[in-house]
């Protein structure tokens, strides 16, 4: 039986900020049924210890950056759980990672490399007799991770996989903070963990893991050129050996439309008019004659909703509607609102995990338009409800998506649109398309069947983590 200690700054459904915590949250259940058995490590925001049932104290400190901090054993949401009890770095209210004046907390390099102090300590020493054959780290959150487990003396004994989710995020922090946070000079170098002059958690993990993963074999590949690196792409050059990309799949028992608590359940893509209608009367939209589209996503420049405002012009002609669930970016907000003056476009600024479920039943089609998109999991959503993914063709889009080109359709294998290149113009070409598609009943009806049986699970995926904690279980 092989041990994982899974290492994140969010896990669904207590603490989420995008699809990076449902990942975290879906992991353990996923890969236990491939004999791992996995525990998850946390931080104690208050979100989180309001909510488990805490066990336990398996470590203690008497000052990790700046105060007591402890590691408790805890249960909740069905996951084994040990939580880091750091008031002075967690018990704060807010947003995980911002401020109330929507910056990065100003420690949240000490927030984080505690988080991979205790993680690494867990693998060094165990908790309470439990030890984990192998580290998962996820993110830069968790990058620092197996320069402890260096520093500790135990990087023989335990293996070391960090996943990236978003290379985006590099988790810098300035050179002088390096004793500060309890970083050896050893890794203080081009080759290790600077980056430009500056301390990178991500890069720290980028160098220092066993091996590498990402959450799509295309964004494996993306990663290796500049295009898509972000300045990481040389050094993940230099370990492609030891990268490979595995699919995220999506929680099938929360997201199932047979099931599905939240709206009229339904079995086939056929019975599932009455939830579009209802969620149309929900956005205020008019009836049709052209598809409801639905976008779910927070508001960055990753995600292209910049370029599907540019899109519309064509598809509301042809009677497309819009509605969009969103936040983030206060420009693309105000943009969005300004949008919503169009009777057949609505939008709801927030979070709202419930009315995300409507979304996906209610809507014909759902949008993904991605400038990158290291995995994305509302395209997987969209299938399984039997909602058209319209894709930007990138990352873990390309992968989930059979097009519908006329080879696809013809096969009978198409589940969805792919815009490539991801322009507004092909944008609003491929939103046409999609107008010509649903005017096909016959056809539409197949795409729909097609998309609803498309696998979206995790059993494949569980496999190839499992196959990558056992290749590092094995290395010493
Ligand atoms: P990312 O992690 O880059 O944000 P993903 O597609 O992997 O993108 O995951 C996003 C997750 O967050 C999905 O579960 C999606 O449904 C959810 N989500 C994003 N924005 C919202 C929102 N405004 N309300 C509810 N859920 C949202
Ligand atoms: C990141 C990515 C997204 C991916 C998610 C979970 O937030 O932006 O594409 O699905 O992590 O891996």
């Amino acid at each position: 039986m092989t041990t994982v200690l899974s290492v994140a700054s969010e896990c669904a459904p207590l603490v989420k900020t995008g699809g990076l915590a449902d990942v975290v949250g879906a992991l353990p259940s996923a890969v236990a049924a491939q004999g791992v058995t996995m525990k998850t490590l946390l931080p104690g925001y208050p979100a989180v210890m309001d909510t488990v049932t805490l066990g336990e104290v398996v470590l203690s400190e008497s000052d990790l950056f700046g105060g007591y901090a402890r590691v408790l054993e805890a249960t909740g949401a069905g996951l084994s759980l040990y939580i880091l009890d750091a008031p002075h770095l967690f018990a704060r209210s807010g947003s995980i990672y911002l401020g109330d004046d929507g910056q990065d907390w100003p420690d949240n390099p000490a927030r984080f490399a505690a988080l991979c102090w205790m993680a690494a300590r867990i693998g060094a020493e165990g908790a309470a007799g439990w030890v984990p054959d192998v580290l998962h780290c996820h993110d830069w959150q968790a990058g620092l991770t197996p320069v402890y487990l260096r520093e500790m003396g135990a990087a023989d004994r335990v293996g070391t996989l960090l996943t990236v989710h978003n290379i985006a995020f590099h988790g810098m922090a300035p050179a002088l903070m390096l004793p500060r946070l309890r970083l050896p000079d050893w890794s203080f170098h081009p080759g290790g963990l600077e980056f430009y002059g500056r301390i990178s958690a991500l890069k720290a993990g980028l160098v220092y893991c066993d091996k590498l993963s990402t959450v799509s074999p295309t964004y494996a590949r993306e990663l290796l050129t500049p295009e898509f690196g972000m300045g990481m792409d040389g050094v993940l050059r230099s370990r492609r050996a030891d990268l490979s990309g595995i699919l995220n799949g999506i929680d099938e028992t929360a997201w199932d439309p047979a099931t599905d608590p939240e709206i009229t359940p339904y079995a086939s893509a056929g019975e599932k008019t009455v939830n579009t209608d209802r969620l149309a009367r929900e956005f205020g939209l008019p009836d049709g004659p052209g598809p409801l589209a639905v976008v779910i996503s927070r508001m960055t420049a990753q995600k292209g909703l910049d370029l599907l405002l540019d899109a519309l012009p064509g598809f509301l002609a042809r009677g497309g509607r819009l509605a969009v669930l969103g936040s983030g970016d206060p420009e693309l907000e105000r943009a969005y609102h300004a949008a919503a003056a169009h009777p057949q476009v609505a939008v709801r600024i927030g979070y709202d995990e419930a009315l995300s479920h409507r979304m996906i039943a209610g809507g014909d089609a759902i949008l993904v338009p991605s400038r990158f998109e290291p995995c994305g999991l509302t395209q997987l959503y969209g299938l399984r409800y039997g909602t058209i993914p319209v894709v930007a063709f990138t990352g873990g889009l390309a992968d989930s998506i059979v097009p519908a080109s006329d080879a696809g359709l013809k096969a009978g294998v198409a589940t969805g649109l792919q815009v490539h290149p991801i322009t507004a113009d092909t944008l609003s070409d491929v939103l046409i398309q999609l107008c010509d598609l649903y005017a096909d009943p016959p056809l539409w009806a197949t795409l729909q069947r097609n998309a609803m049986r498309h696998p979206v699970g995790w059993s494949a995926s569980a496999a190839g983590y499992a196959d990558l904690y056992r290749a590092l279980t094995h290395q010493e």
